[in-house]
């Protein structure tokens, strides 16, 4: 029995090695495909990607329709100016500079950056009323902002929260989608599952003694 498994297996991998022998050129091109596509991906999606420590990385991932409406339910009746952190192709900033924020996008990845210009000039918002700024967030002081919007990653949620208690006014209001801060007291939220976001007020947040 041991025997005949042997065989079959043996028969198998000289399979294998014999079929990638026959098509040298399938084989390498297959390789210089898969090459290819993660160059063109690399070169789309990680543009100052490198310099952001591992630990911080948020890849991108565009909120959906429903999900932008739920922020935006969250920010009814407020006022002044709104940050987006990480603004990807731009659509929260420009659904809320339509709803008459001045709003600023910081984002790392220049392309996303340029795309998100663009499409603000195309649909005629002025950049007084919707800036993109090809910024680490990290290294922004947010200070000067009463709204802000995070779509990031749960493993970024912890630090984030320790940086805008340091930074953020009491009169701010700060809304999360997908992805909630662990431990402040949550004001409203609006939505399920993955659509669903939270607002806090930082009046409301514990902020560290200085
Ligand atoms: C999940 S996407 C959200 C995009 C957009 N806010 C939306 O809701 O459609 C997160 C974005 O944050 C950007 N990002 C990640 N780390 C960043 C950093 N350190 N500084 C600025 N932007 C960053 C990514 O490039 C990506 O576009």
């Amino acid at each position: 029995m041991e025997d005949s498994v042997e065989v079959i297996l043996q028969d198998k991998r000289s399979w294998v090695s014999h079929r990638s022998q026959d098509r040298p050129v399938i084989t390498a091109a297959s390789g210089a495909l898969l090459m290819g596509c993660y160059g063109l991906w690399s070169v789309f999606a990680l543009p100052g990607f490198r310099r952001v420590p591992v630990h911080l990385k948020v890849p991108y991932l565009p909120s959906s329709g429903v999900q932008t409406q739920n922020i935006m339910r969250l920010l009814r009746g407020r006022a002044g100016r709104l940050v987006d952190l990480g603004s990807g192709d731009g659509r929260l900033v420009l659904t809320a500079s339509s709803l008459g924020f001045q709003c600023t996008g910081y984002e790392i990845n220049s392309i996303l950056v340029s795309y998100a210009r663009v499409k603000a000039r195309l649909m005629g918002i002025p950049t007084t009323r919707a800036r993109f700024v090809n910024e680490d967030l990290w290294k922004t002081n947010l200070s000067g902002y009463k709204n802000v919007t995070v779509f990031l990653a749960p493993g970024v949620m912890e630090v984030l929260a320790k940086k805008l208690e340091k930074e953020l006014g009491d009169d701010t209001r700060v809304i999360a989608c997908r992805y909630p801060f662990p431990d402040w007291p949550v004001a409203e939220t609006e939505g399920r599952g993955l659509d669903q976001a939270w607002a806090y007020d930082m009046t409301s947040v514990c902020k560290p003694s200085t």
